[in-house]
């Protein structure tokens, strides 16, 4: 089996986006504490490079969930690491890579909320133009791409391709991705 790797959007695009994102969110959060999580495995090369363009007050930590097997969604998530940091009465922001079909987010903005959370903001690098999922469980989208399966810049396709400085297109053969 072959696979294809196409880049998408570049490093310099990225890195040009990131920076304008860290902008939107000092305008949202600049003067206020917020707690930013962030969703492994995907989020943590767009967290580290987002965090650093933002100038608010911020603490960190992480939830670890799973839901996908090699290029499908499961539809289940489970929870591997729950965060550490207290949330009740704070604003939480949220950062993943991707919001595909919203599974993802809609069940870490509950879950957050379930533990106390003032408020719950997302953003999201990628956002996936599919009309079944809704768009407004991301506040801040770096990118909205065509419903492909897509590699590089911390997404992985079963573990590999998250050092890949570019956000590129995957497909193998026989067993083509959509
Ligand atoms: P959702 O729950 O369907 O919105 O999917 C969100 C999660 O699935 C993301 O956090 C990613 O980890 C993963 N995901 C969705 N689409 C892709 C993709 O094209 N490439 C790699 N991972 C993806
Ligand atoms: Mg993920």
């Amino acid at each position: 089996m072959s696979d294809k790797r196409i880049v998408l959007i570049d490093r310099d695009r990225i890195k040009d986006r990131v920076h304008e994102m860290g902008r939107e969110l000092s305008g949202k959060f600049g003067n206020q504490g917020v707690i930013v999580i962030g969703v492994l495995g995907g989020a943590f090369i767009f967290m580290a490079d987002l965090i650093r363009q933002a100038n608010f007050a911020s603490s960190i930590d992480f939830i670890w969930l799973e839901s996908y097997d090699g290029t499908k969604s499961t539809g289940e998530i489970s929870i591997r690491q729950d965060i550490h940091v207290d949330v009740r009465g704070q604003k939480v922001l949220i950062v993943d890579d991707i919001l595909d079909t919203g599974l993802t987010l809609r069940f870490t903005r509950d879950h957050l909320m379930k533990m106390g959370a003032a408020s719950v903001d997302a953003a999201v690098l990628l956002r996936k133009n599919r009309e079944d999922a809704d768009p407004t469980l991301a506040e801040f989208v770096g990118f909205l791409i065509e419903d492909k399966f897509v590699v590089g810049y911390g997404l992985d396709y079963n573990g590999r391709y998250r050092h890949l400085p570019d956000i590129c297109r995957y497909s193998s053969t026989p067993d083509e991705p959509k």
